[in-house]
């Protein structure tokens, strides 16, 4: 019952304090679900305030085999300290879900690689500008624009091929040199064309790339070099000779009036929202994402092959069923499924790219636990590729696992060795795939690889998974 005795006024004031005893009783309800009221993420206390837990990384070894050890103590979700940044690692397909939607990445995880890569550079940019070079990326990199690569793949390869083909039977052959050298000009080829970067040009990218490359590897691993210092000076030649030929390129391929085929830097200099530094980052950007990278897939793939010879029989088996004597072309590319297994096997087996991270503007649920707004989120592929409740003896190398059948077993998202979060899966995946396809195709039909006795080979995990030292092989013909 109401009392009758209340005025009109007194009505209004207890109506307000309802409203805003509700709108605190609801305040404390988004709280209580939303935030603080969660379990705590198990984890790591920083072992130095301003260190955080790096000096517990470098006693592992490396970031990946660190988030190993962090997950096998805590399970799937783990905090730690990324210097005086608190982050957050999620290792598991299921938890990938909350976060398959989140485009942004936590710049200040990758700023060592600023110097070479460049602040316009799409690594290095979150939000409308980085969807839109995306968007622009995804188009040279489409299906149908990557049929346009293979030929140009097939005669790299047979390069290679001819390269091998002049070692005697008995000589050692660096393997990861003779695969780099072959990425290095598939990237080269591809995205800028043949015609005005010729042998020497790319030799020349190619080394100052490679000491570019190494300083910012040692940036990861060390303090940065003094600005006065040698070692700046030599970075900062060799990133200078690097941008002007990228530039020089840039300008001759404008002037150029009869492109013959449309390029990975064409789309860069038909858009009308980059300046001349935001074109060379950019072009910078991809030479970084693609060349290492798959030059280090095919050293592991041929690794793996030599230490598997029953596997390198079947995918010579395959090839030559499939293709006879003809070069590989798009259209068959598709039928030599265990050749692209063992493509799949030796991502997963090598764990090329270790580990990605995003980041969101809001507080994020993931399972019981909240992880608060702008913490930086650990993808850890290499950790879900080689977890044991997903891929039994995970370092046993089986290209079987991703057979027809066997697959299926496998949870979505438990495979991304090229990264998957919020459309910003690698954009050139297609072209190592095709890249990769097409050198077994060739390699394979002409020679047999064996690995030369008594090396051991040991993975570097870094932003990437190169082997410690050269692996050396030798080949008989076929
Ligand atoms: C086996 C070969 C490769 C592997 C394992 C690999 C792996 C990756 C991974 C894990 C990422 C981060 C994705 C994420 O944050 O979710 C990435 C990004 C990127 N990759 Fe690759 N990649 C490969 C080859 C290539 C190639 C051939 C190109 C260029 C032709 C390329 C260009 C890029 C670029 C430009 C980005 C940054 C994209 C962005 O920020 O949105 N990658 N790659």
């Amino acid at each position: 019952m109401f009392p009758t005795h209340l005025s009109v006024n007194d009505l209004g004031v207890f109506a307000v304090a309802m409203v805003f005893g509700l709108i605190v009783v609801l305040l404390f309800m988004f709280d209580f679900k939303g935030r603080s009221k969660g379990p705590a993420i198990p984890g790591e206390e920083p072992l130095d305030s301003e260190m955080g837990n790096f000096l517990d990384m470098g006693k592992a070894g490396s970031v990946h085999e660190y988030l190993i050890l962090l997950h096998e103590k805590y399970g799937s979700i783990a905090g730690f300290w990324w210097g005086e940044k608190y982050v957050v690692s999620l290792a598991s397909p299921e938890y990938w879900k909350e976060v398959n939607h989140i485009f942004d990445r936590p710049l200040e995880l990758f700023q060592m690689f600023e110097p070479l890569v460049g602040k316009k550079s799409i690594q290095n940019l979150n939000g409308p500008g980085a969807r839109k070079k995306r968007q622009l990326m995804d188009r040279s990199f489409s299906q149908g624009a990557v049929k346009d690569y293979y030929e140009h793949f097939v005669m790299i390869a047979k390069e290679a091929a001819d390269t091998f083909a002049s070692y005697s039977p008995e000589e050692h052959i660096p393997l990861g040199k003779n695969m780099l050298t072959m990425a290095m000009k598939a990237i080269s080829v591809a995205g800028m064309g043949r015609k005005f970067l010729n042998t020497k040009e790319i030799h020349k990218l190619g080394s100052a790339y490679d000491m570019c490359w190494d300083e910012m590897e040692a940036r990861l691993s060390g303090p940065a070099p003094e600005p006065d210092s040698q070692r700046e000076k030599d970075f900062q030649e060799a990133r200078g000779a690097m941008r002007s030929l990228v530039k020089d390129f840039i300008k001759k391929r404008r002037q150029d009036e009869e492109k013959a085929e449309k390029l990975f830097i064409d789309s860069i200099l038909d858009c009308d929202f980059m300046n001349e530094e935001e074109i060379c980052d950019n072009v910078i950007g991809f030479f970084i994402g693609g060349f290492h990278t798959t030059g280090y897939m095919m050293t592991w793939c041929l690794y793996f092959l030599t230490k598997h010879p029953e596997v390198q029989e079947k995918v010579y088996q395959e090839i030559e069923e499939v293709l006879g004597d003809e070069d590989i072309k798009p259209m068959v590319s598709s039928e030599l499924k265990y050749t692209r297994q063992v493509i799949d096997e030796t991502l997963r087996a090598s764990v090329l790219a270790p580990w990605g991270a995003r980041v969101h503007e809001f507080d994020l649920q993931v399972g019981e636990y909240v992880i608060p707004k702008e913490t930086p989120i650990l993808l850890p592929f290499g950790v879900v590729l080689q977890d044991p409740n997903i891929w039994p003896e995970p370092k046993r190398f089986d290209p079987d696992r991703f057979s027809q059948e066997d697959i299926k077993q496998i949870p979505s998202l438990a495979y991304q060795p090229f990264g998957f979060a919020g459309k910003r899966k690698c954009p050139g995946w297609r072209f190592s795939i095709a890249e990769g396809l097409v050198l077994l195709s060739v390699l394979m039909k002409r020679f047999k690889f064996h690995l030369v006795d008594g090396q051991k080979v040991k993975p570097v995990h870094r932003l990437m998974t190169s082997p410690a030292e050269e692996i050396w092989v030798t080949i008989t013909k076929r």
